[in-house]
């Protein structure tokens, strides 16, 4: 059985509009799983708990989400994670990109958790991810995103939220809605968030998450982008909503990131 849409393994016509959207590079793809490939997830995916291992976030920015971390994905999941890895689809994303030098990373589920749940109440705050490859230390450049839950409905809220190049303003809203993907360009300036989940009676927020990575330190210099285009290293950093909230001791870890994220960019922008 196919697993990706057939209508979404050529994706040069969308060259355009990929480059176009702002803030950053992004596209949307509906009905993104073969229709048949979808309804088997769904079944599957609606009457089990993946998350038994799994690690679970609760602080102000980080609310209500649970990771998987445990290799043992089930099969109806680990099949679309194979297929976003494999050089067929990577083929697809370079097409799209003009990365040549796109990657998949060889990490897997264990370090970098692909399945997501978040639950009634939860949010995630504005932030950029990892900028490296835990592995081989490479540039983390692209990413996947792909909505699993049928049963969600707008008003629960949950779109992703791009926001510009300091994380401070939402510049666009990606509704969520069952078996849509976005795909959007990761760069030390991308952030992005989900918009707060209003309750919805535990009917949780499901996703898929693959990331992708360049052989080549300067991955951006082919894009003209609203901001710098060059690529330097941070962890994953979060954006406090308030200045005086990066004072109070819970935050310390965001602040600490925060405070290595503008030493890299300075020290990278002198370089250049
Ligand atoms: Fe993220």
């Amino acid at each position: 059985m196919d697993i990706i849409n057939s209508i979404h393994t050529n994706l040069i016509s969308r060259k355009k509009e990929f480059f176009g959207n702002k803030p950053f590079p992004y596209i949307i793809l509906d009905d993104f799983l073969e229709k048949n490939y979808f309804q088997l997830l769904e079944k599957q995916i609606s009457k089990n708990d993946y998350l038994k291992k799994g690690k679970t976030f609760n602080s102000d920015l980080e609310l209500n989400k649970k990771i998987s971390l445990n290799t043992d994905l089930p099969e109806i999941i680990s099949n679309i994670t194979n297929v976003l890895n494999s050089n067929d689809w990577l083929e697809v994303l370079k097409s799209l990109t003009d990365i040549q030098s796109l990657k998949s990373t060889k990490v897997g589920n264990t370090k970098l958790a692909n399945y997501h749940e978040m639950g009634s109440d939860g949010f995630l705050g504005s932030h950029v991810d990892h900028s490296l490859d835990p592995d081989t230390g490479r540039p983390h450049v692209l990413n996947i995103i792909l909505y699993l839950s049928s049963e969600w409905k707008e008003e629960f809220g949950g779109a992703t939220l791009l926001f510009n190049k300091n994380g401070r303003k939402v510049k666009a809203q990606i509704t969520y809605k069952k078996n849509r993907a976005v795909i959007f360009l990761h760069t030390p300036y991308s952030f992005h968030g989900v918009e707060k989940l209003n309750n919805n009676f535990e009917i949780k927020r499901k996703s898929l998450y693959v990331d992708y990575y360049s052989e080549t330190l300067e991955p951006f210099n082919h894009i003209n982008l609203d901001f710098p285009n060059n690529w330097f290293s941070h962890g994953t950093t979060f954006v406090l909503p308030k200045t005086s909230d990066y004072l109070k001791l819970k935050n310390w870890r965001y602040t600490k990131s925060l405070l290595m994220y503008n030493i890299n960019r300075v020290k990278t922008s002198f370089i250049l």
